[in-house]
């Protein structure tokens, strides 16, 4: 038996970056309108990420665990995130959507070795695995509706890849 391990940094990082999707998700939205070219497709992505994020924010009000002081930076970094891409065009909003996408499946991937190595916290693994699954077809999705032809992608996917890894040892801590 193994003893149970503290993940309130997890579920801080998890939540704080299920936020920000949904502020990118609402910055892209708001740029691009109800009847643009890829908003119903980014409409329901949008909706999965309140769902991960209402998921998380039950899951730390169980816990007692407090949010990422930063909640008021990236309700606005995230959407001015989303709605700058969506600026560009909309194959830079799928760029945007493609890059965090990409991150995110590297950050759940490396909490789930850890979960499953230590086995101590199914209930989290589990949301995460499912959550996972969703992010990766976010990411697919994106890259089929274009992502990769948005002008100057290789720069714009770095440096928006660059921003999450940054934005995810923070939100750890902070
Ligand atoms: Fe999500
Ligand atoms: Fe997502």
């Amino acid at each position: 038996m193994t003893a149970k391990k503290d993940r309130s940094e997890m579920i801080r990082v998890d939540q704080a970056g299920e936020f920000g999707a949904t502020r990118i998700y609402a910055g892209q939205l708001a740029v691009m309108g109800e009847r643009g070219p890829h908003s119903a497709e980014i409409r329901a992505m949008a909706e999965q990420e309140v769902g991960h994020r209402a998921e998380f924010d039950a899951l730390m009000a169980r816990r007692g665990v407090r949010p990422t002081a930063l909640q008021p930076f990236w309700h606005f970094a995230g959407y001015a995130l989303g709605a700058g891409t969506a600026l560009l065009g909309p194959e830079a909003a799928m760029a945007c959507t493609a890059a965090v996408e990409e991150e995110i499946d590297l950050h759940y991937s490396r909490q789930l070795d850890e979960l499953e190595a230590d086995g101590d916290d199914p209930e989290l693994a589990e949301m995460i695995h499912r959550f996972r699954e969703d992010e990766r077809e976010h990411r697919d999705a994106a890259i089929a509706h274009g992502a990769e032809n948005a002008p100057g992608y290789p720069l714009l996917h770095a440096a928006i890849r660059l921003g999450c890894k940054a934005a995810i040892r923070i939100s750890e801590k902070i």
